[in-house]
C-alpha cells in the first residue's frame, strides 16, 4: 500500500506551487472580490497600522516605505494608504487575479500603490529594496517555515523598520470549543460541508494530516494553527524581536465580543523590530501596546 503524504513531508517549493493554483482559481478570488469593506472592516488593520506608523513617524525623516506582502487584493496596503496617505505602499503576491482585483480598487478609490507580481521569497532577495514597514497579512500559514520568511524579510528592513504580522490563526482553532463556535456562526451551506467533512474524517482515512481527496496543501495551517509562541521564540535566529506579541478575537464585531469569554483569542499578531540594532525602541513596547489597547472595542490577550 502506497503511503499517504504528510504536510510534513511537502516542500517550501510544492506548498509554493499549491498556492499558485489555489489562488487561480475564480471561486477563490470572487470570494475575495466579494470580502470588499465597509461590511467586512476588520478594525485590529487600523489601529495597530496606526499604532505602528506613529511609531514609525517619530523615528524616520521620511515617507514611510511600506511592503504588504502576499497582499492579494490588498486588505493591507488599502488600510495602510487610509492611516498615512503619504506612506508608499508595495504590494506583492504571486497571484495575478488577486492583484487585478487590488489594480481595480486603486484606480478607483485613486490611490497610488506599486503593485508587483511576485513570490514572497523571490521578491526579499533583492538587495535594492529597503522598506521600513513589512506587513504579512493573514499570510505566513502559507508558508512551511514562517521564521525563513522573516529572516528574509529582516534582511530588507531599515534599521528602524518595523514587521507586522496580522490575522493569522493560532492552535486555538484546533479546540473544540473554538469548531463548535464557528459551526453555531456559519451559514447553512457552510453548515452542511462541516457535517460532510466530520463524516469523511470519521469513516474515512481517520487522519488529518494525510493527503486525501479534500486535503488542502496551500490551506492546511488554515485548520491546523500556527504555534505562534514557537514561532516568537524563533525570532531571534531571524535577527528580530517581538515588541509585542497579542492574540485577539478576530471576525464578525459580534463574534468579537463573544469570544474573550470563551478564551477564544483565536488570531495573533506580532510587531518586530531588529534585534540590538536601534536600541531606541527598547522601551516601547508598553507604549505601543496602551496605544492599541485604548482603541480596539475587543479584549486581547498579551502573550508574556
Ligand atoms: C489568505 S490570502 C491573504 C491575502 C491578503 N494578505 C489579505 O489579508 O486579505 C493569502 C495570499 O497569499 C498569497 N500567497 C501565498 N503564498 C505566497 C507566496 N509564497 N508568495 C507571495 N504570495 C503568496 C496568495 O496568492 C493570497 O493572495
Amino acid at each position: 500500500m502506497n503511503k499517504v503524504k504528510t504536510w510534513a513531508e511537502y516542500s517550501e517549493e510544492e506548498i509554493l506551487k499549491a498556492n499558485i493554483e489555489k489562488y487561480d482559481k475564480e471561486d477563490i478570488v470572487k470570494f475575495y472580490e466579494d470580502f470588499e469593506e465597509p461590511k467586512y472592516t476588520y478594525i485590529e488593520y487600523s489601529v495597530i497600522f496606526d499604532a505602528v506608523l506613529n511609531f514609525l513617524h517619530n523615528h524616520l525623516q521620511n515617507p514611510v516605505r511600506a511592503a504588504d506582502m502576499c497582499g492579494g487584493a490588498g486588505k493591507a496596503a488599502f488600510v495602510l494608504k487610509s492611516c498615512d496617505p503619504n506612506c508608499e505602499v508595495t504590494l506583492v503576491d504571486l497571484a495575478d487575479k488577486m492583484l487585478d482585483i487590488a489594480r481595480r480598487r486603486a484606480e478607483k478609490e485613486q490611490v497610488s500603490c506599486r503593485i508587483l507580481l511576485k513570490d514572497a521569497f523571490s521578491f526579499l532577495e533583492d538587495e535594492s529594496e529597503e522598506f521600513d514597514l513589512i506587513v504579512f497579512s493573514s499570510a505566513l500559514h502559507h508558508f512551511k517555515d514562517p521564521t525563513a520568511l522573516l529572516a528574509a524579510a529582516a534582511k530588507r528592513l531599515s534599521p528602524q523598520g518595523m514587521i507586522i504580522s496580522i490575522a493569522d490563526p493560532n492552535t486555538i482553532i484546533k479546540s473544540k470549543r473554538f469548531r463548535f463556535l464557528q459551526f453555531t456562526a456559519a451559514n447553512s451551506q457552510h453548515k452542511k460541508a462541516t457535517i460532510k467533512n466530520s463524516f469523511s474524517r470519521l469513516f474515512g482515512s481517520g487522519s488529518e494530516a494525510a493527503a486525501g481527496e479534500d486535503f488542502d496543501v496551500a490551506e492546511y495551517q488554515t485548520y491546523t494553527g500556527i504555534n505562534d509562541i514557537h514561532l516568537r521564540n524563533g525570532l531571534e535566529k531571524a535577527g528580530l524581536s517581538a515588541l509585542l506579541h497579542m492574540r485577539y478575537p478576530a471576525g464578525e464585531p459580534y463574534m468579537t465580543k463573544i469570544m474573550p469569554w470563551l478564551g477564544l483569542y483565536w488570531a495573533f499578531s506580532i510587531v518586530m523590530c531588529h534585534k540590538d540594532k536601534y536600541p531606541e525602541y527598547n522601551n516601547s513596547s508598553a507604549l505601543l501596546l496602551n496605544e492599541i489597547k485604548k482603541n480596539l472595542p475587543y479584549k486581547i490577550r498579551v502573550m508574556p
